[in-house]
This record gives structure tokens, C-alpha cells and sequence, in this order.
């Protein structure tokens, strides 16, 4: 007959559990190492919460020093810092690019190999200055289709275009609780971009391939008309999951 667990023992397996979970009883997750390159509205916004829910934050900006990125390190605190755009991607696991999207081109290329990586891509084509009409563009070729052919051997996961950054910064603005739709072709990277989604207070939703993306960004289009058409009004998207 084997022996019983002593008292110890039972303390120490107890203990070992709550060592998995955090204050809010939610499991704990490993840290992630994110890159932020472009420290504005998005990268800015996210950067401050990643950083308090646990992860490691390295801004890449084209002027590091400037007072400007200084506040923003001093506003995100727990360790966060700023460096150049190719040397914060090459430190981060995970790379996002929260830029303009005329700027992709130029910001992959100075970003260097990204083999290996987690390429998050929340960029949009359309902007509101834009109106419903927009600037013409092929919508079969989506941005994430451009920052993947940029970044061979990355894994490039397309997320967090589809909300605007004050509903980031507070999902509470919004009266419901909002998806964030995610596409890639990668599963491991798209759940690890997933638990970044659920840092933020908001819910991830796997919609498919990258090639999904091009259906994504062309999501804020429709808000864009929906607000030229009706001044004063917008709405967010509040994606549901049911049984079909
Ligand atoms: N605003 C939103 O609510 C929202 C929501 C979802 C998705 N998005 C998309 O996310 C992307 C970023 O939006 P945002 O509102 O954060 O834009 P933003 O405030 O204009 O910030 C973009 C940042 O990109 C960096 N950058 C790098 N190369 C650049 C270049 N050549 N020209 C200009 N900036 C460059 C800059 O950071 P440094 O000066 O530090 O280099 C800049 O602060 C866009 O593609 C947008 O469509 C926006």
C-alpha cells in the first residue's frame, strides 16, 4: 500500500497552483517580448497596456529620444524602452506595426529579417479624411499580403484594425463587448496574438488565413461612409459568436 501524501506535500502542490494564477484567478501566461514600432494612437495605446498586464515593451521610433517618445516611456512605465525601429524588431518575439500604410514598404525593408517572428500587422488603407470615396486600391492585395511578401519566413497575423484606438484604451466606450476578428496562417502565432487581444479587455476571434485580411481592412470603409453619410454618428463593431 503506497504512503499518503504528507501535509507538506499538499501545501506545496497547493502552492504550486497559485503560482499559476494570477490576482484575478485567470491562468498566468509567459510574457511576451513585443516590439512596438510606430509609437503613435495604436502603438502608444497598446504599448501602455501590454506593458501593465506583464509584457516587455520596446518601442522602435524614427526619433527615439525625442521628448515626445521620453513622455510616452515615462507615461508606460514597468520597464519599457525606446530604440531605433530595426533594433526594437530585432528583440522583440512578437513585431508589431501599428504605422501608416504608406509607410510599409519603407519600415519592413529598415526592419531587416523578420524570420521567425510574429509579424502583427493593425494597419488600414482607408482613413476618415478619406470620405467613402477613398484612394482606389486593389482590395484582393491586403496590406497584410504586402507586409508578409515583405517579411519572408515571418508569421504575419493581422489584428486590432477593426477598432479604433479610444475603444483600445477603454472597451467600455463602446456599448458592448467587442470582438477583435484575427486572421494568419499561422494557428500558434494567431493564439498568441489572441492572449495580447484578452490582455486588452477585448475578444479575440480566429476568422481564417492572412488571406482574410483583405475583408478586414476593408471593414473600416463601411464605418467611413456610414459617417459621411451621417455627421455626428459612427459605430464599432460588435462581431457575436453563436451556435449556427
Ligand atoms: N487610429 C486608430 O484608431 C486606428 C485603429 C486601428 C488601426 N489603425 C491603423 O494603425 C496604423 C497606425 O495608426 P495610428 O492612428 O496609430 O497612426 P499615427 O498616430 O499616425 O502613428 C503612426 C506612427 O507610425 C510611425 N511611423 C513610422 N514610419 C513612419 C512614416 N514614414 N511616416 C509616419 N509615421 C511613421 C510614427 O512613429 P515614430 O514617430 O515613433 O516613428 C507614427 O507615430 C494605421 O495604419 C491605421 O490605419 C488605426
Amino acid at each position: 500500500m503506497g504512503k499518503s501524501p504528507s501535509i507538506l506535500t499538499l501545501l506545496l502542490i497547493l502552492l504550486a497552483g497559485l503560482a499559476v494564477t494570477t490576482a484575478q484567478g485567470q491562468p498566468e501566461r509567459d510574457p511576451e517580448i513585443i516590439a512596438i514600432i510606430g509609437t503613435g494612437n495604436v502603438g502608444s495605446t497598446l504599448g501602455k497596456i501590454w506593458a501593465a498586464a506583464g509584457h516587455r515593451v520596446i518601442y522602435g521610433s524614427r526619433s527615439p529620444d525625442s521628448p515626445r517618445v521620453q513622455r510616452l516611456l515615462a507615461d508606460t512605465g514597468f520597464g519599457a524602452t525606446a530604440t531605433s525601429q530595426a533594433d526594437a524588431a530585432r528583440q522583440g518575439d512578437i513585431v508589431m506595426i501599428p504605422i501608416p500604410p504608406t509607410a510599409i514598404d519603407e519600415v519592413m525593408v529598415a526592419l531587416g529579417n523578420m524570420a521567425g517572428k510574429i509579424v502583427l500587422d493593425p494597419t488600414n488603407w482607408w482613413t476618415i479624411e478619406d470620405g467613402f470615396a477613398g484612394a482606389p486600391r486593389d482590395p484582393r492585395r491586403s496590406l497584410a499580403r504586402q507586409v508578409q511578401d515583405l517579411a519572408p519566413g515571418a508569421s504575419v497575423v493581422k489584428a486590432f484594425n477593426t477598432l479604433n484606438f479610444a475603444v483600445m484604451a477603454d472597451p467600455e466606450i463602446s456599448a458592448g463587448p467587442v470582438t477583435v476578428p484575427i486572421a494568419g496562417d499561422d494557428v500558434v502565432a494567431k493564439q498568441r496574438v489572441a492572449r495580447l487581444v484578452e490582455d486588452v479587455g477585448l475578444e479575440p476571434l480566429d476568422v481564417g488565413p492572412l488571406q482574410a485580411a483583405q475583408y478586414l481592412e476593408e471593414m473600416l470603409r463601411l464605418a467611413i461612409g456610414f459617417r459621411e453619410l451621417n455627421p455626428g454618428l459612427a459605430f464599432d463593431y460588435h462581431l457575436r459568436l453563436r451556435e449556427n
